[in-house]
């Protein structure tokens, strides 16, 4: 079935900042939509997001040049296409913008149309919009629920500061999803009671993840185990910690600064100190645990991990398959971050995706801290079979979208 139009809008993402989404019509009047997210701690080498500048709108951060993009210059060139030609879409759009980096036409203007061709194919084919991308990219592999990674304390850049770490997070043991976001969904709402008994704010950061002044890591990762098993649950058995440092934020001259401690480490000290956490904690996987350069340290902590943990890559790769294959040469990681809009189109993140699993790597599947209502990336990890789904805390609707998502496709909806 052809294309017939492809018409763009500025929405807004949850932290009230302008983002795209994308209309796309086919031949036979239905019109299929999607939306872009957005992040704060992005990486450097990110596909850029084009933002208009201009001071007085949106305070610079408006997104009319990107939505004129798809209006006027992707449109004519994909309208009159067949939908299911997603790759050729793609392409087309790839080409046309000319850059490396999508720095012409903007990444979020072609994700944009990317995703929503996307999910008019799967409309065509009579298909979930999962099961349309695991038979389209991911037929190699089978189509599995991820394990969730539950953001339940925000930290960093999502929340001023007052913790380094960016994200503490749960993972339930079980991949059933409605089983899976029962329990982190009572440990959230336990942990929110032990706060407020402790006089400590209950007030969520970006990712729906709380934000109190507890006073170190170790105090956030011993409250969230105290409020787990006041319901039974304990470490190891019903769920696991992760991590996201998100340390290039606060890796400066060569040096890890702590802004809570105010202790300036090497990559080797904060290695340790990763070690230290580990052992007390059963910490199952370090996400971004160097800075998005620091591609040595990252080899040393592969290589200690030996496999018993993950080590995974968010900003050191910005899912771009080229830094991917860096990062399998070098054994830097064990398991990758993917990101539709890092990247900027769906076949693209495939790609990286399906260069990740040969490599036996893991996937984890992820959101950004600015997020839409639009839960494409469920079924993106359903489909693809990832091994893990990132998409923030048990509060506010985009964060949720995602989970009631997957327990939609857990019941055949
Ligand atoms: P971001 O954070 O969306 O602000 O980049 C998420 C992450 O670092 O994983
Ligand atoms: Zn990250």
């Amino acid at each position: 079935m052809k294309i017939t139009s492809i018409q763009s809008l500025e929405i807004l993402d949850s932290r009230g900042k302008p983002t795209v989404r994308t209309f796309v019509k086919l031949e036979d009047g239905s019109i299929h939509s999607s939306s872009v997210p957005s992040g704060a701690s992005t990486g450097a080498h990110e596909a850029v997001e084009l933002r208009d500048g201009d001071s007085k709108r949106h305070l610079g951060q408006g997104v009319l040049q990107a939505v004129a993009n798809v209006n006027t210059v992707l449109a004519p060139l994909v309208v009159g296409m067949e939908v299911d030609q997603l790759k050729e879409i793609d392409q087309k759009m790839l080409d046309k913008d000319g850059t490396g980096n999508k720095g012409n036409l903007g990444a979020n203007a072609i994700l944009s149309v990317s995703q929503a061709v996307t999910k008019a194919a799967a409309y065509t084919a009579n298909k979930p919009l999962w099961r349309f991308l695991h038979d389209y990219y991911f037929s190699a592999h089978s189509a599995a629920f991820p394990r969730l990674m539950v953001n339940v304390i925000n930290g960093g850049k999502h929340a001023n500061w007052n913790f380094d770490i960016q994200e503490f997070m749960i993972s339930p043991s079980t991949t059933q999803p409605s089983e899976a976001v029962r329990v982190a969904a009572e440990i959230f709402q336990q942990l929110g009671k032990t706060l407020k008994e402790k006089k400590l704010q209950t007030l969520v950061g970006d990712e729906g993840g709380y934000s109190p002044l507890l006073s170190s890591n170790e105090e956030v990762l011993e409250t969230i185990k105290a409020s787990a098993e006041k319901l039974g649950y304990s470490l190891g058995r019903e769920f696991d910690f992760a991590l996201d440092s998100a340390s290039t934020e606060f890796f400066e001259n060569g040096s890890y600064v702590m802004k809570k401690t105010g202790k300036t480490l090497s990559g080797d000290e904060l290695m340790n100190y990763y070690q230290t956490l580990r052992s007390t904690y059963r910490i199952i996987s370090f996400e971004d645990p160097f800075a998005e350069d620091d591609w040595a340290q990252f080899q040393k902590f592969t290589a200690f991990s030996n496999d018993e943990f993950l080590t995974v890559g968010d900003d050191l790769y910005v899912t771009n398959p080229e830094r991917i294959r860096r990062g399998i040469e070098l054994n830097a990681t064990n398991a990758v971050l993917i990101k539709l809009n890092q990247i900027g189109s769906v076949s693209e993140t495939a790609e990286a995706i399906t260069m990740a699993k040969q490599a036996g790597w893991k996937v984890i599947v992820s959101h950004r801290s600015g997020e839409t209502e639009d839960s494409f990336i469920a079924d993106l990890a359903y489909g693809a079979g990832a091994d893990f789904i990132k998409t923030g805390s048990m509060s506010r609707s985009e964060r949720l979208a995602k989970y009631n998502r997957l327990i939609e496709i857990e019941n055949g909806l």
